[in-house]
């Protein structure tokens, strides 16, 4: 009976060991000081195998992308904390034309609902709603025919 309740404990922890082993790292073979994610709240950058946060948001900051720091909003260069027009515009994310593309706006309920950055090489697919290579992506962002 006991054993029966030690080999219990055992297969728990064993299962709980895995599920922590799986949480997915997206440093796992990547080289040192490659970026892991990218937006105007700043960034995450693989040290040492695991993602490391610098946050621009909490020091009262935006990322500037092309310098790759923190700067304050309405830096030359950034777009990040400015807003876009989302009068009479659907709830939705939209890709910002003036950007070409590489940087996307949230509107909800009319109102501008912040700012994102695709990965570099990659533009706003609105219809996917997500990032693509220009290839697969029609115009005014993409080259698609
Ligand atoms: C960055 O900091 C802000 C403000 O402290 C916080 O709301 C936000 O969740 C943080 N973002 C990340 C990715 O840690």
């Amino acid at each position: 009976m006991n054993q029966t309740i030690m080999c219990y404990g055992l297969l728990v922890a064993a299962l709980f060991c895995l599920a922590v082993e799986a949480q997915w790292n997206p440093c796992q073979g990547r080289q040192d000081l490659a970026l892991a994610e990218i937006g105007c709240w700043g960034y995450k950058r693989c040290e040492n195998g695991s993602p490391v946060t610098y946050n621009c948001t909490a020091i009262g900051r935006v990322y500037h992308r092309d310098w790759a720091r923190c700067v304050i909003v309405g830096t030359i260069g950034t777009l990040c904390g400015l807003s876009a027009e989302c009068l009479n515009k659907k709830n939705g994310n939209y890709p910002d034309v003036s950007t070409g593309c590489t940087s996307f706006y949230s509107c909800f309920q009319g109102q501008f609902n912040g700012r994102f950055y695709c990965d570099a090489n990659l533009v706003f697919h609105q219809r996917l709603n997500a990032c693509d290579w220009t290839s697969n992506v029609p115009a005014p962002c993409g080259s698609k025919q």
